[in-house]
């Protein structure tokens, strides 16, 4: 078969490959129907990443057809569509027992395209599949499904629902690409009453608009502090979220809350920030951070499946999967070519 393997910082390669093949009974194999590049894609490529090693297939995002079951697999069988997540749960060690499957002690977590060879591969091994895959609801396409593998989860649980986002509130998100687009869309479900999106790029704040942003503030011009104390009457956020994992950003969402506030951090950092908690001891917030667990995936499949999420406008551009070096180039560029998400799919199979 072929897959994207990593060979190091800077050095990838569309390249023939072993087959996947189950290794344990619990596995299945799927064969990759669509799948997508995420930006975390791109810090292992810039070598940010150590635990990824030369050799490794990336990616950890894919919808796909299922063409084998180990013995023990219960929940999947051959032939069946699904959603192959982000996060692997092993679905008994205590912390996929409590629904926290990014933090699995039992092999799951966060492993394809990590630890274990990934998605972006005409076929893809999927350890404890009854776990950690989903069958895609009749209706909805692999476009649609696809974002549900890792930006919207991540957004909604680690962006919208750690920021206790509720009815009236007024929401400043700082980063509009695809996280930050995702959080403006699944904090509307909300109803807050205003979402402000901050970022450098106008392009992203035009793309934060068409995903339900109020006002877009682009921060390399304008003050985002005078335009929120503007709609609070001085007083600050009542949710800010940072989706961009820089320290000055997350500097920013905590100076941008009001007292009482929630700051959710999604950002992924590699450089300390300043808690000035000399400011902030006396403020009553709520700060969170996280890694995503994926429990919240179900839900949103049902939002998908019901038409109250539109995720199509995520994607900007498809290829075929022997273009996927073309399709890294196009998505490493995002600020030129304006990509969000690039969906690379197979031939059809007849
Ligand atoms: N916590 C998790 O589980 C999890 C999962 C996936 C991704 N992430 C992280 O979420 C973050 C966002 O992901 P993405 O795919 O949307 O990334 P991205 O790079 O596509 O988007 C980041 C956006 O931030 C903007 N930006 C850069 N510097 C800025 C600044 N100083 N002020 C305002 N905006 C600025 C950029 O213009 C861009 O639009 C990343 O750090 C990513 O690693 C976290
Ligand atoms: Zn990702
Ligand atoms: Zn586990």
């Amino acid at each position: 078969m072929k897959a994207l393997v990593y060979h190091g910082p800077h050095s990838r390669a569309w390249e023939e490959v072993p087959d996947a093949t189950l290794h344990e009974p619990t596995d299945a194999v799927v064969r990759v129907d669509a799948v997508t590049i995420c930006g975390t894609d791109l810090h292992i490529l810039g070598g940010d990443v150590p635990e990824v090693t030369p050799g490794r297939i990336l990616g950890h995002e894919a919808v796909g057809t299922v063409t084998s079951v180990g013995p023990s697999v219960q929940k999947v069988a051959v032939g069946d569509r699904v959603l192959v997540s982000c996060v692997s749960s092993c679905g008994s060690c205590r912390y996929c027992r409590d629904g926290s499957y990014g933090q699995c002690l039992g092999g799951g977590g966060w492993i394809l395209g990590h630890l274990i060879d990934g998605t972006q591969a005409e076929y893809v091994r999927v350890p404890f599949a009854d776990n950690s895959t989903y069958k895609v609801p009749d209706g909805v396409t692999d476009e649609q499904m696809i974002v549900l593998a890792d930006i919207l989860p991540t957004a909604y649980e680690v962006g919208v629902l750690n920021g206790a986002v509720s009815p009236a509130d007024v929401v400043a998100i700082i980063g509009a690409g695809p996280i930050g687009l995702a959080a403006i869309m699944t904090a509307r479900l909300f109803s807050p009453s205003h979402v402000v999106a901050i970022d450098l790029a106008d392009s992203r704040l035009e793309a934060a608009r068409k995903f339900g942003a109020d006002t877009v503030v682009n921060s390399g011009r304008d003050d985002p502090a005078a335009v929120i104390a503007e709609l609070t009457g001085g007083l600050g956020a009542d949710v800010t979220m940072e989706a961009v994992g820089l320290p000055q950003t997350f500097e920013q969402a905590v100076r941008l809350v009001r007292p009482g506030g929630h700051v959710a951090n999604i950002g992924v950092h590699g450089a300390p920030a300043t808690l000035h908690l000399e400011d902030i001891w006396i403020k009553n917030l709520t700060i969170t951070t996280g890694l995503v667990d994926t429990y919240s995936t179900p839900t949103l499949i049902g939002l998908v499946a019901s038409r109250q999420l539109d995720t199509t406008p995520m994607v900007t551009h498809r290829f075929s999967l022997d273009e996927f070096e073309t399709a890294y180039d196009i998505f490493a560029n995002a600020a030129e070519t304006g990509a969000l998400k690039v969906l690379l799919t197979a031939p059809r199979q007849q």
